[in-house]
């Protein structure tokens, strides 16, 4: 190994980077840094308006961007989607499930519709879009490389949130179950798991007086993420210095689960 070998450990030149959910937040994040490191990226956003200036502000920063207005939860859209990105940006290196929803609702309060609509996205969708894109993986001979949308919240108790913290548990074991059985195929499966990150997601627990510090008080590092510290580690995980890295939750949590 030389020098410029370890230089290129973040290189994505080459690869294509499918992102769910990049209209906002950390998933337009994630795809402005694996952008900046030289990955074409395919975004699936349910907004129109969001999608289309997510496109417009990422092609204004030089990354070749394009993206897909597409509500990953409609089953007959998904092979659509898959075979536009593969036709019009290439086939998919890099699979980032990260369109996810949360709220915040006392368990026995909890209503059927909230709970399947929860369930349908945070888990169902990104199950049914990780299986095609991995079965395209395995035909074609990809070592494709899925980053998962985990939490804090998939692995230690977050109250007034029962579903989506089950939901996030649910793909913590996604994650290291895949990473066994497709190992076979080279394909790398990880997930990064964020603690609470400023986004429009948040914003207003954060600002909350009473959930605000309750959230500075449990992180270790006292304060709230940014999303640009979610695409660091995803840049890492999407990388060739990653390449011996399955299976594994990297807690990107300011410590939330180290107390
Ligand atoms: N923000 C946090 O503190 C935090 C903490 C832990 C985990 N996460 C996870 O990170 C991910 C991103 O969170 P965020 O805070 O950026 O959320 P966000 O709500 O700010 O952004 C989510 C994006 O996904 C899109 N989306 C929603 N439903 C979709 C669908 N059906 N099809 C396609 N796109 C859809 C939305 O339009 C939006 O652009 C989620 O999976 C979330 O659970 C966030």
């Amino acid at each position: 190994m030389s020098a410029e070998q370890y230089r290129s450990f973040f290189d994505l030149h080459g690869k294509v980077a499918l992102i769910t959910g990049a209209g906002r937040g950390i998933g337009y994040a994630i795809a402005e840094g694996l952008g900046a490191w030289g990955a074409k990226i395919a975004f699936a956003e349910l907004n129109p308006e969001t999608c289309a200036s997510a496109e417009a502000r990422l092609k204004a920063e030089g990354i070749d961007a394009t993206g897909y207005v597409c509500d990953i939860t409609k089953r007959d859209g998904l092979k659509p989607l898959l075979d536009q990105v593969w036709a019009e940006v290439g086939p998919v290196d890099i699979l980032v499930n990260n369109a996810g929803v949360s709220d915040r609702i006392a368990a026995e309060d909890y209503p059927d519709d909230a709970f399947d609509k929860m369930v349908d996205l945070n888990l169902g969708a990104l199950f049914r879009l990780t299986r095609d894109v991995a079965k395209r993986w395995i035909d074609e001979g990809i070592k494709g490389r899925v980053i998962n949308l985990a939490s804090f919240a998939g692995v230690v108790a977050d109250p007034m949130s029962a579903p989506y913290a089950a939901t996030k548990g649910a793909v913590v074991q996604l994650t290291r179950t895949w990473a066994v059985e497709w190992a076979q195929h080279g394909i790398l499966v990880n997930a990064i798991g964020p603690g609470y990150v400023r986004t429009e997601m948040t914003a207003h627990t954060l600002d909350s007086p009473e959930a605000g510090v309750v959230i500075r008080q449990k992180t270790a590092l006292g304060r709230a993420g940014n999303v640009s510290e979610m695409a660091g580690a995803v840049i890492y995980l999407a990388g060739p210095g990653a390449s011996y890295t399955t299976g594994h939750i990297l807690m990107v949590d300011g410590g939330w689960t180290a107390m």
